[in-house]
Order: structure tokens, then sequence, then C-alpha cells
């Protein structure tokens, strides 16, 4: 199997002198693709800043993060275009759901899918909110959704952008879709 991210001796540090935390601390590790990784630790242990790391949304100012095999930010320093790899690569599933309140469940997703690049946007978004089983509610708005509704397009908006690969993979099932919903 493939890598699909690498993390090599991360190291991040917030605030300075005496307030400084260090929140990682020489961490690597490597998520192959197609598998599913869970990252459990005690508040404050650096979780998010892993992941933030890892989704090239606030870089560590030490080590390396490799891409299928190709370095993209090296001491904190981009080596490729990180907004396109976040949008063509990358789906983030938030706390809240973060869903754009001007636009429909299906408007929500097809933009993500738009801006994957892969196109059929709306065919796509279509089939991803069926496979939520939320396709029912395609035009309403986020407000006039449920919490778990609205979680379940936000699953569809991450999903959009599946990397390109040689084996498609599905996306989840709606058995997983309602635990990751509840
Ligand atoms: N923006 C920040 N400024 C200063 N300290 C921060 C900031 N974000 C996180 N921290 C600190 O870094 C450590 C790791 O935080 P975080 O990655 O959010 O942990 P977790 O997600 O595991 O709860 C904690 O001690 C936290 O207080
Ligand atoms: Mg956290």
């Amino acid at each position: 199997m493939t890598d699909a991210v690498q993390a090599v001796n991360l190291r991040k540090t917030y605030g300075r002198g005496s307030a400084a935390v260090v929140a990682l601390d020489d961490v690597s590790l490597t998520l192959a693709k197609g598998s599913v990784t869970a990252l459990l630790g005690p508040s404050g242990s650096g979780k998010s800043t892993l992941i933030k790391a890892l989704g090239f949304v606030s870089p560590a100012e030490h080590g390396s993060v490799l891409f299928e095999g190709r370095p993209v930010v090296r001491d904190g320093v981009p080596l490729a275009d990180l907004s396109k790899l976040r949008r063509q690569h990358l789906g983030f599933v938030f706390q809240k759901a973060n869903l754009t309140s001007f636009l429909t469940a299906l408007e929500n997703v097809e933009i993500a899918c738009e801006l994957g690049g892969k196109g059929q946007g709306r065919k796509r978004a279509r089939e991803l909110l069926a496979y939520l089983e939320v396709d029912h509610r395609e035009d309403s708005y986020p407000e006039m959704l449920s919490g778990g509704e609205q979680q379940r397009v936000a699953i569809a908006r991450a999903l959009a952008n599946e990397p390109s690969s040689s084996s498609p993979t599905s996306p989840p099932p709606p058995s997983t879709a309602s635990a990751a919903a509840s």
C-alpha cells in the first residue's frame, strides 16, 4: 500500500520564553493510503496541532510533511501549493458542520466537488448525498437541517474531492455515516 502522508520529526511550539508550550515534540508517523487511523490522547496533548500540521493548515516549524512521497512542507516552509493540495486531496469534517449558510445542502457539496476539479459536480454531489442518506433534503439550507443532517452534508462535502487513485474508493456506507453523525 502506498503512503498517503508521512510526517518526519515534527516540532511545534506555541508562544515564547517562559510562556512557550511545546505541542509537538519530535513526532513522526506514516499514514497508508486506504487506511483508517484514530488519533487518541488526553486534552491538550497535541492532537489538533498534529492534524493542522498534517492538513497543511498550520505547519510545524521543524520537520517535514510528505504527501504521496513528495516533501510538501519542510521546517515550516511550503514546498508546494498547499491551498491546492487541500482543495484537491483533503477533506475535513469539523465538530461543528461549518456549512455555508446561503447555499443549499446540494450546493454546499457541489461547490466542493467543483473546487476539487474533478468535474461532474452536481451529479457527484447528488451521489454523495444519497450515500449519506440526506438526498431528500438537497434543497434545504443548513439552518433547516437537523444537527445530524448537517453533519452528513459536511461528511459528503469532505468526501467531494476524493483523491485520484488507481483503485476507486467508495464513500462510507450509511451506517458509518450514522455513527459519525451521532
Ligand atoms: N494557538 C495556541 N496558542 C498557544 N498554545 C496553544 C495554541 N493552540 C494549542 N495550544 C496549546 O498546545 C497544546 C496542544 O494543544 P492541542 O493541539 O489543541 O491539543 P488537543 O487537540 O490534543 O487537545 C496545549 O497545551 C494547548 O494549550
Ligand atoms: Mg483538539
